[in-house]
This record gives C-alpha cells, structure tokens and sequence, in this order.
C-alpha cells in the first residue's frame, strides 16, 4: 500500500499526511501557491526555492532547517506548501524513487502507482515512452513534469 508523507514541520510536530489530500485542481494550485508564499516568503522570497527542484529528501531537511529558523504556518497551510513542493519541485527516479513521492509528482491514482511499481519490480522502466504506455498516466502531465523525471 501507499504510505503517507510526514513533514513534521513545527515543534509540535504537526504532521502533514500528504495521502489524505486530494490532487490539485486549478483553483486548488492557486491557493497552494498562495499558502507556499505566506509560509515561506515571510523571511526571504520564494525565488530561493521557485524553479529549484530538489529530492523529496532534501526538502524535508530544509523544511527541517527552516522551522528550527522559525518557519510555521496552519495545518491547511502546511498540508497546501507539501502538496506544492511535491507537484511542483520534486525530482524522483520512476525505478528506484518511494511509490508515495512518485505519485504525486506523476499526478497518478493508487491503482495506477501500483500497476507502476508492480511493473518496475520485474522490468524497469527506460523512458517516458514506457510510462505513458501505462493506462491511466497522464501523458500531459509528464510532457510538463519531464525535468523532474528519470530513469
Ligand atoms: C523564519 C524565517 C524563515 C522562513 C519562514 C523560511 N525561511 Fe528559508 N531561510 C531563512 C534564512 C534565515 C535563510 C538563510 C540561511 C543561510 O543563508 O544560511 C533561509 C534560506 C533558505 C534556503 C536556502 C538555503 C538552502 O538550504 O538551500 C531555502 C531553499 C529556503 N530557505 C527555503 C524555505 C522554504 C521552503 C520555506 C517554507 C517552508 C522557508 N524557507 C521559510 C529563514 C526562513
């Protein structure tokens, strides 16, 4: 099964499970945008982060970083700047990557992630081509998260 990312982000250890939230739709990005600036452009602006993807491991060591510096935001806040760094700023391996990162940045349900990774196990994948062969893959989706994606 998909397990659920915890970003323990504030000193109370607020935790953000990331399966519970739904994948965003247009007005839902927006708002995440918006949560991303409140909680993150408060002490420096969020071009230190913008167009600068990163592993999902290293995020959480600056989310880390940045809440011992003070950084802290509501439970919708934070639960809205997870989704965003995920769909927005997290590079993964389609063959080697956690199935619960790779789903969000591939934009996939449950049952696609896991024809993906049963199909991985015994084949892995070698390019975008393969994946896209996979029924219920958003081919756009991949067409404008390719920087993020290897093999
Ligand atoms: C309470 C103030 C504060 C908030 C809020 C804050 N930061 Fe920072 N951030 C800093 C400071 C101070 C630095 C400079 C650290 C340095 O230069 O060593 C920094 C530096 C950074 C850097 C560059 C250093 C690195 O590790 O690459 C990134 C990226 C970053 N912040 C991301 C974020 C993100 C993402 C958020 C929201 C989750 C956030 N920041 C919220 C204070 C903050």
């Amino acid at each position: 099964m998909i397990a659920s990312i915890r970003w323990t982000f504030t000193v109370a250890l607020v935790a953000v499970s990331v399966a519970s939230v739904a994948p965003a739709a247009e007005s839902t990005a927006e708002a995440d945008r918006q949560a991303v600036q409140q909680v993150c452009g408060h002490c420096h602006t969020v071009d230190v982060f913008l167009n600068k993807p990163r592993a999902w491991e290293r995020w959480n060591d600056v989310f880390a970083d940045m809440t011992q510096r003070g950084a802290t935001g509501t439970d919708e806040q934070l639960t809205r700047v997870t989704r965003f760094f995920l769909e927005n700023l997290t590079l993964v391996n389609v063959n080697s990557s956690p199935a619960d990162e790779l789903k969000w940045v591939l934009g996939v349900r449950d049952d696609v992630m896991q024809t993906i990774l049963a199909r991985r196990e015994h084949q892995p994948f070698r390019n975008l081509e393969e994946l896209r062969g996979v029924a219920g893959v958003d081919g756009q989706v991949l067409e404008q998260r390719k920087s993020r994606i290897s093999f």
